[in-house]
C-alpha cells in the first residue's frame, strides 16, 4: 500500500460532452412550454445529448483518457477508479470495473457511487481520504451520465432539464493542500423528492414496459437547494479556514441558473469570483456537472491553473457534498 501523505490534489481534468445540441425549440415540441419560460425559470438555452456512436461508456472512457493525459499519469499508476453515475443501466457489474479494464489499468479498486448529482463530489471526498489515509496514491474520479435516456419527453417538470456528458479528474498526493475538507450529508426526510419514476420490478410486471425516467418535485428541490446549500457552502469555507474573498471560482452543481444565483447572493460572493454557468448550454448533467462546468471555464478563459474554487453538488437523496480545491 502507498505510504500516507499529508495532502491530496487535483492533477488533471478531462471531459466529454454529448455531441448533439438540442435547443429548447426541440424540447417544447412535446410539452406545453416555451423557450422564454425555460430560459427564465432555469437559465437553460440548449442542452447536449449523445450523438451517433456515443454511449455512457464512450463518454466516461474519453473523459478519463483526457484526464490521465492532462495529469501526465499512466493508467497503470491508478490505484482506484471511482465512477459516480445514476444512469448506468446494468445493476452489476459496476461501470468503474469495465472502465478500469478499458483504460488498461492493473487491477485497481473499482466501484460505482450512487449519490446522484452529488456523486462526483462524494467520490472526490473519498479519493482525498484514500490518498491521505494511504490506501491509494492515484485515484481516477469520474462523473458520467446519459440522462437523455432517462428523461420523459412529455414530463413538463423535467423534459427540458437534463443533458449528457462525462467529466473526470485524476487525484494524487501533494505536499500542500489541494483539496480541502469535504462537507457532506443527506436529508432522508426528502428521499423521494427526486426519484426514478418506476421500480424495475413494476416495469417488468407491466404489460407495456417503458423505460423509467427521473421525476422530481421541482419547487421542493429548488427551495432546499437555494437555502440549505448556501449554508453548506459557508460551512465548507469555514472548515477550510477561508472566506469568500479568498476564492477565485465558484463551481456549483448546474441544476438551475436561479439556484446558482441564489447561492451566490446568500454567501455574499464578491464580484471578483467567477461563477460557473455551464448549464445554459449543457443542461443539468447530474454527477458530471461540476467537472464539465470547470472545463467550460478553462475553455472560456475564466479559470486558470492554481485558482481556488468552491465546488458544491446536491441532488437526489437528498444528498450533498462540497469542498474547496485548487484547480489543476
Ligand atoms: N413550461 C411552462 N410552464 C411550466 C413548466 C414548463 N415546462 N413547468 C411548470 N410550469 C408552470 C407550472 O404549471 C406553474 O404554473 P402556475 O403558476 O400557473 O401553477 C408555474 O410554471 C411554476 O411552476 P413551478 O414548478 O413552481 O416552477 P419553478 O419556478 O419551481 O421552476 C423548475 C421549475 C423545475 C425549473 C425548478 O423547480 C427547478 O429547477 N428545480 C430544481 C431542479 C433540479 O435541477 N433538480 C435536479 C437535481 S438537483
Amino acid at each position: 500500500m502507498p505510504a500516507t501523505v499529508p495532502h491530496a490534489a487535483l492533477l488533471g481534468l478531462g471531459v466529454d460532452r454529448g455531441k448533439r445540441v438540442v435547443p429548447n425549440s426541440e424540447v417544447i415540441e412535446a410539452i406545453d412550454s416555451s423557450d422564454e419560460w425555460i430560459q427564465q425559470r432555469s437559465g437553460i438555452k440548449e442542452r447536449r445529448w449523445v450523438g451517433p456512436g456515443q454511449t455512457l461508456e464512450t463518454m466516461a472512457l474519453a473523459a478519463s483518457q483526457r484526464a490521465l493525459e492532462s495529469a501526465d499519469i499512466a493508467a497503470q499508476q491508478l490505484d482506484a477508479v471511482l465512477v459516480a453515475t445514476c444512469t448506468h443501466t446494468m445493476q452489476t457489474p459496476a461501470l468503474a470495473a469495465k472502465l478500469a479494464h478499458q483504460l488498461g489499468t492493473e487491477g485497481p479498486v473499482a466501484f460505482d457511487i450512487s449519490a446522484a448529482c452529488a456523486g462526483f463530489s462524494h467520490a472526490l471526498g473519498l479519493a482525498t481520504d484514500m490518498i491521505r489515509g494511504g490506501t491509494a496514491r492515484h485515484v481516477l474520479v469520474v462523473g458520467a451520465e446519459l440522462l437523455s435516456a432517462m428523461t420523459s419527453r412529455t414530463d413538463r417538470g423535467t423534459a427540458f432539464i437534463f443533458g449528457d456528458g462525462a467529466g473526470a479528474v485524476v487525484v494524487g498526493p501533494s505536499e500542500v493542500p489541494g483539496i480541502g475538507p469535504v462537507v457532506w450529508g443527506s436529508d432522508g426526510e426528502q428521499y423521494d423528492a427526486i426519484r426514478q419514476s418506476t421500480d424495475w420490478r413494476d416495469v417488468l410486471a407491466s404489460e407495456s414496459p417503458v423505460m423509467p425516467y427521473i421525476q422530481m418535485d421541482g419547487s421542493t428541490v429548488f427551495r432546499w437547494a437555494s437555502f440549505e446549500m448556501a449554508k453548506v457552502a459557508q460551512q465548507t469555507l469555514d472548515r477550510s479556514g477561508l472566506t469568500v474573498d479568498d476564492l477565485d471560482l465558484f463551481i456549483p452543481h448546474q441544476a438551475n441558473m436561479r439556484i446558482i444565483d441564489a447561492m451566490a447572493r446568500a454567501i455574499k460572493l464578491p464580484d471578483h469570483v467567477r461563477i460557473a454557468r455551464d448549464i445554459a448550454e449543457q443542461g443539468n448533467t447530474s454527477a458530471a456537472s461540476v467537472p464539465l462546468a470547470l472545463a467550460r471555464m478553462y475553455e472560456e478563459g475564466t479559470a486558470r491553473s492554481g485558482d481556488l474554487a468552491l465546488m458544491i453538488a446536491f441532488g437526489a437523496g437528498l444528498s450533498y457534498a462540497a469542498q474547496v480545491v485548487r484547480v489543476p
